[in-house]
């Protein structure tokens, strides 16, 4: 997968209820005002075919090996048809989760064997030599994480909508997931950036503004 040298991949990770989407048109309104085209999207989803994989996905019962074979099946076309092409072009891609989710929720939420996703990540999100070689893993320059504990979150979503299958889970399914979080961001150090949702809107949006200017460079 080749990139354009200014092309940034960008994620916003959390559990349900931390507030992550409703930063998303803030910053993408930082790279236009800086002159950047942008690509956003989400996950699961971005294309025609991984929507409607997300509609099974969020509805359905399985078992957390089918749900991971169709969340990694909903990334690989969304990385084809919209990401890969979208860095290729130079853009600032912004999405709505990615594989931390999947670590998060099938991997630490329904308890689902993480070596198993560590496979599908590598076939999923590895780029390939012109020899044939596997030389590289897709993975987003920066994510933030929005991080609130489990009761918080789940008194914000209390009434705010129909839940969907996730967002109908007991607070433990979400503490679980938050750890999920944390044992990734520990284990990626450099690409994770840790937003204390709990404080009001602006203050979440000052950190996400200084860690743009810390991480990336930009002002
Ligand atoms: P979400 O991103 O919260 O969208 P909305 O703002 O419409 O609620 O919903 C996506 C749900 O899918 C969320 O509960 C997390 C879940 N999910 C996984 O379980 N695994 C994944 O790999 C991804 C990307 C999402």
């Amino acid at each position: 997968m080749s990139s354009s040298p200014s092309s940034l991949f960008l994620t916003l990770e959390g559990i349900d209820g931390a507030g992550k989407s409703s930063h998303l048109a803030a910053l993408e309104a930082f790279f236009v005002q800086r002159g950047r085209s942008v690509t956003r999207t989400r996950e699961p989803g971005g294309t025609p075919l991984a929507e409607t994989l997300r509609e099974l996905i969020l509805a359905r019962p399985m078992d957390a090996l089918t749900e991971s074979l169709l969340v990694f099946a909903a990334r690989r076309d969304h990385i084809a048809q919209v990401i890969a092409p979208a860095l290729a072009r130079g853009d600032v891609v912004l999405s709505d989760r990615f594989t931390d989710a999947t670590f998060a929720y099938q991997g630490a939420g329904r308890s689902f064997d993480r070596d198993v996703l560590l496979t599908l990540e590598r076939w999923v999100q590895a780029g390939t030599s012109d020899a044939g070689r596997v030389d590289s893993l897709l993975q987003p320059d920066l994510t933030f994480w929005f991080d609130l504990p489990a009761e918080m979150a789940a008194e914000r979503l209390a009434g705010a909508r129909l839940p969907d299958k996730f967002e109908s889970q007991p607070v433990e399914f979400f503490r679980r997931v938050a750890m999920g979080y944390a044992e990734r961001a520990s284990a990626a150090a450099d690409r994770f950036v840790r937003i204390d949702a709990a404080l009001p809107r602006e203050q979440v949006w000052a950190q996400v503004e200084s860690a743009l200017k810390q991480r990336l460079g930009l002002a």
